[in-house]
């Protein structure tokens, strides 16, 4: 049985959210991103302290491009894990890069209302969110309990 290190209602530490800012910029760097140029990172940490990453995959095919938050998501479920206590993106935009609203939904399947979400530039976090703030009043797998069996 696993223990989780890491309490849900408590906001991740300082060393935690700067070792996120430290993956997800290394991850950004690997983008494979020909098209926009667009490089983004993902740095997702889960309750048992571990962290995984992902950055945004394009194709030729536009619309079959990956976001980083879908590839970060990705390894974490190949990681066998399934909740997400913080994340952190990073992008070059000159203002704040949030995750889009696909990616929102994508992260709300994992996340709690009060999941902590960092945006970051590349000297560091520019905004924090919720995700409650990011997707209010949001559609979740609790909406679906009862329906599916
Ligand atoms: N992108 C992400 O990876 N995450 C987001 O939340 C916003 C957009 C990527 C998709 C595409 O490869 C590039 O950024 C430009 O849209």
């Amino acid at each position: 049985m696993s223990h989780p290190i890491i309490e849900f209602s408590k906001t991740p530490s300082e060393h935690h959210v700067q070792e996120l800012f430290e993956q997800a910029k290394a991850v950004q760097a690997r983008a494979y991103a020909p098209y926009s140029h667009f490089l983004v990172g993902a740095a997702i940490l889960t309750p048992s302290g571990n962290i995984y990453v992902g950055c945004n995959v394009e194709n030729a095919a536009y619309p079959v491009g990956n976001c980083a938050e879908a590839s970060a998501i990705a390894a974490m479920i190949a990681g066998g894990e399934k909740e997400i206590f913080a994340l952190v993106t990073i992008c070059d935009s000159a203002d704040i890069g949030t995750c889009c609203g696909g990616c929102r939904q994508r992260v709300r399947e994992f996340a709690k209302s009060e999941t902590a979400i960092y945006a970051c530039g590349p000297d560091g976090v520019r905004a924090i969110f919720t995700m409650e703030q990011l997707l209010p009043t949001s559609f979740g797998p609790d909406n679906l309990v009862g329906f599916v069996s």
